[in-house]
């Protein structure tokens, strides 16, 4: 693959990583890419990030297309995370003459993984002049870290803003729109969902602080996955709006592991009783379905239903993982409810209970529980436990009204 022409005079040269399929400790089945960008002008040359390290190379050699590596006068360290920061060291080696700059919490940062490299700091104060191209600086605090940063060229109405609007997607292709936009806005949510949802507040700042410095931009290059022009641009903004809005639609989750197939037909029971009320619903086996799978599908559905079987007085660690992995996305403004069974004792749903009004969820109905193998009869109660949640979502989901006596 080679160097791609992103605007008027900045180059994609980043490394695709085809066979991560583990980031931040969930799944990543489409791989990813450590986005980097040259931005030649007619004084200077910059290179905006750099790559995991194993992917030097493959950067060295996509910016050799271009222009000798030697060349580069400017490194722009948008983010110090080591997926886009730890191969700094080695693109140096190749480029000696070049200044290193970073946010003001970036500064340190950089220094510390570098052991003392020297780093200049930049400000929404300073414009660097690269002639005919200019380089204009905003941090970002918690986009994704407190050194985030996005970086605008004004001359080219390129905007790269780092891990925001990016997606874990290695592709062939480097634009949104080639591999398809509906794609495209699905792994932007995944990505989304796992590492953004706790710092929603903080995007939907970084997204207005971009308008309010009038930053028009044609194309939108991430450090992660495909790049956004023309129609996507949009999608993907909207998509943000919504997310970092927490809309959330009548719709449910339900959640669940098992033992002996007791929890799982109770599951189902509860899944068919939501439907029946008219509430969207989806169903995952926590022992067999990806973390990123259940959070992505969480993000605009107002309910979580977590069931599991009892075991050594307490739920199986499969839904206490996903829990605490849940704990750490915090996620907001949703109702809870769980269920379960057991042989003689019980303690699962009582345990799951606590866990989820920790992190933050309304508990929307008393617990269900079943001893033992449900008959016909328990799965009759269980699927009208769902339609008692559905409605509970339902309730939640509409409009406040004042009463008005006829
Ligand atoms: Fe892609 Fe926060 O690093």
């Amino acid at each position: 693959m080679r160097a791609v022409s992103v605007s008027d005079g900045i180059w994609w040269v980043g490394g695709v990583d085809w066979n991560l399929r583990d980031f931040h400790g969930y799944e990543t089945p489409r791989g990813t890419t450590y986005n980097a960008y040259l931005v030649i002008g007619s004084e200077q040359v910059a290179l905006i990030d750099t790559v995991k390290d194993p992917f030097v190379p493959e950067l060295l050699s996509r910016i050799s297309e271009v222009v000798d590596p030697s060349e580069i006068d400017l490194i722009v360290v948008n983010h110090v995370e080591p997926d886009h920061n730890s191969g700094l060291r080695h693109v140096m080696a190749a480029c000696p003459n070049a200044r290193v700059v970073a946010s003001k919490a970036g500064v340190p940062s950089v220094a510390e993984y570098h052991d003392g490299l020297a780093v200049d700091e930049v400000g929404p104060d300073d414009v660097i002049d690269l002639g005919g191209k200019s380089l204009h600086f905003m941090p970002m605090p918690m986009v994704h870290w407190p050194d985030s940063m996005f970086t605008f060229c004004p001359e080219s109405a390129t905007l790269m803003p780092n891990d925001a609007f990016g997606q874990h997607m290695a592709s062939a292709e480097r634009f949104a729109d080639e591999v398809g936009l509906d794609l495209a806005v699905t792994e932007l949510g995944i990505y989304y969902a796992n590492i953004l949802m706790p710092l929603g507040k903080m995007v939907a700042k970084a997204v207005e602080k971009v308008t309010e410095a009038g930053w028009v931009c044609d194309v939108i290059a991430p450090s992660h996955g495909v790049i956004w022009r023309g129609e996507g641009i949009g999608r993907a903004v909207a998509a943000y709006a919504k997310w970092t809005a927490n809309t959330l639609a009548d719709k449910a989750i339900v959640a669940y592991a098992t033992m002996w197939e007791s929890t799982d037909a109770l599951a189902k029971a509860i899944a068919d009783g939501i439907a029946a009320e008219g509430v969207d619903v989806s169903l995952y086996d926590l022992s067999v379905t990806p973390v990123a799978t259940v959070t992505s599908d969480l993000l605009d559905a107002r309910a979580l239903v977590v069931g599991s079987p009892t075991l050594h007085h307490g739920m199986l660690y499969k839904v206490a993982g996903y829990l605490h992995y849940l704990a750490g996305l915090k996620p907001a403004g949703r109702l809870g409810a769980t269920f379960g069974s057991f042989g003689w004792g019980g303690g699962a749903t009582k345990q799951i209970t606590e866990r989820m009004e920790s992190i933050g969820f309304a508990m929307c109905a008393e617990p269900f529980t079943e001893k033992f193998r449900p008959t016909a009869e328990d799965l009759v109660a269980a699927q009208e436990w769902g339609r008692q949640v559905a409605r509970a979502i339902k309730d939640a989901g509409a409009p406040a009204t004042d009463a008005v006596d006829a």
